[in-house]
């Protein structure tokens, strides 16, 4: 059964959590007792973000496409923390591109974000998760490639590779007690979402496909995010939980 004691004191990093999924699980860690070590660029919007959490919340500025800002941020909670319990990749860049304007510069942006600071962030907290007692990394993929969605080619390259890094990361992690594992939501109503791209036709295709008849926030991706992180997955690694209210069937 999965207790909420045990994430009191314990040490979560979230990348990206002044907005978005990332922010509700900043709110959810803090709720049940953790020290939430966050990052963003934007400074002015991770404060606020920090402040409206509360004194759990520590916020640090970091773009992690910039290698040598994921080591400092790694190196601020070290000196704040001493320790990882969780960490959870989640910041990612989801421009929609279309294939004939694709450009090297679109590749290696999306790249950095969305798969290679999962690999340089995960590896920049390997003693500390090493030295807590957690132990358990979540990465944030998306329904969106196993749909093939249009126009996403770079941003699905960049999602499906967090599989197999979630996978080949849970096998060579596990002797050491450390789980990976993988939530891929489906559309989630975020206000970014909300404001830019989601129509009404959207929600009613969304509630026509799904199996369970409201839209997915947040909200509903974060217990999942905290279960993984639980000792009540401690039988689970390397694996891969789709939250899309019952849309697509892994
Ligand atoms: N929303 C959805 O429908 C949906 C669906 C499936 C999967 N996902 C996945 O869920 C995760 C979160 O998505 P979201 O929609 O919540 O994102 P979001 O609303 O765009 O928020 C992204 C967060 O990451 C930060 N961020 C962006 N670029 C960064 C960088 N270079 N360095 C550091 N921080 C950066 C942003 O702050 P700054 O801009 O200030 O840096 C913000 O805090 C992503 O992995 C996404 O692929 C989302």
């Amino acid at each position: 059964m999965m207790d909420a004691v045990e994430f009191a004191g314990k040490v979560a990093v979230v990348t990206g959590g002044s907005e978005g999924i990332g922010h509700d699980f900043c709110r959810t860690l803090c709720g049940v007792g953790c020290e939430v070590y966050f990052c963003s660029r934007n400074a002015d919007k991770g404060r606020l973000a920090a402040k409206a959490l509360g004194a759990r919340a520590h916020y640090y500025q970091a773009d992690l496409t910039a290698p040598d800002q994921i080591q400092a941020f790694a190196a601020h909670v070290r000196e704040s923390a001493g320790r990882v319990d969780y960490l959870i990749n989640n910041a990612a860049n989801d421009d929609r591109i279309k294939f004939s304007d694709l450009t090297v510069e679109d590749c290696d942006r999306m790249w950095a974000l969305n798969l290679r600071s999962f690999l340089l962030m995960s590896r920049a907290c390997l003693e500390l998760l090493r030295r807590g007692e957690g132990k358990s990394v979540v990465n944030i993929s998306t329904t969106n490639y196993m749909f093939g969605l249009s126009p996403f080619t770079v941003y699905n390259a960049t999602k499906s590779g967090i599989l197999g890094f979630t996978r080949s990361l849970a096998r060579e992690l596990g002797e050491e007690g450390i789980r990976v594992n993988m939530i891929s939501p489906g559309w989630i109503m975020t206000e970014k979402q909300l404001r830019k791209y989601v129509t009404e036709e959207d929600k009613q295709t969304l509630l026509r496909d799904q199996c369970v008849k409201h839209l997915i926030e947040a909200k509903h991706v974060s217990p999942v995010m905290l279960f993984l992180l639980s000792s009540a997955a401690c039988a689970m690694s390397g694996q891969n939980l789709v939250v899309d209210g019952g849309r697509y069937f892994q």
